[in-house]
């Protein structure tokens, strides 16, 4: 699939002002600056289309962006961003939890993972979460131009046989760096698959 259009649509405080459409829907979510908005400008090929920041905590609200008129891309705030007060947090986690359970257009969420870190006890718990809630994900590793190829297989099996201590398969995998413009194709590839099974 060719991206011939992308759209800014709408930031939506909460799910229940988001757009109306019955188009399929694609997420991204993460820890804050696990690079969320950069993957979307890769995807799209459109800089600047989802606002990126060295600050973590920039990603406030659920972005919708429209791609080629038939579906959509969501960028997420970060996952646990702490910098906020407690409230605050709870009231974003609130809003998230809202949207991954019920918004009905979602076909599957993205997880993205810094690849140069351990798993993280908040990722593991958002993929625990996800399970008992019997809602699809995948995981898209992200900054892959950070290691050499050695240290990213190492941590790639790392990650892996650590999830397998608990998991009985793994999730799609996806390996990505928006800096080096690697993964979108397998990314949009999987888009393009699932979409079609929808439309079956
Ligand atoms: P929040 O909106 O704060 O939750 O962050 P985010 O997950 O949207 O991250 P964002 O895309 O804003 O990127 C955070 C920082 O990481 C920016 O400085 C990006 O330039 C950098 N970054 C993102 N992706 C990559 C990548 O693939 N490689 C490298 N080297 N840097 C990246
Ligand atoms: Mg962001």
């Amino acid at each position: 699939m060719i991206i011939k259009s992308a759209v800014f649509v709408k930031s939506a405080p909460s799910l229940r002002i988001s757009p109306n459409h019955n188009m399929p829907e694609y997420a991204f979510i993460g820890r804050s600056n696990v690079g969320k908005s950069s993957l979307i400008n890769f995807i799209t090929g459109i800089k600047g289309l989802a606002k990126t920041s060295s600050t973590p905590g920039k990603t406030q609200l659920i972005n919708y962006f429209l791609l080629n008129n038939s579906w959509y891309l969501v960028d997420l705030p970060g996952l646990g961003y702490a910098k906020t007060s407690k409230v605050n947090r709870e009231k974003f986690e609130n809003i998230i939890a809202d949207y991954l359970c019920n918004r009905k257009e979602l076909l599957s969420t993205f997880l993205l993972i810094d690849i140069r870190h351990a798993p993280q006890k908040i990722d593991v718990e958002f993929m625990e979460w996800m399970a008992e809630k019997s809602l699809p994900f995948v995981i898209v590793f992200t900054k892959i131009d950070k290691l050499t190829k050695a240290e990213l297989n190492k941590n790639l099996t790392y990650y892996k046989n650590e999830l397998l201590k608990s998991w009985e398969e793994l999730p799609d995998i996806f390996l990505t760096s928006s800096e080096k413009n690697i993964g979108k194709d397998e990314i949009i590839s999987f888009i393009e698959k699932t979409n079609k099974i929808l439309l079956k």
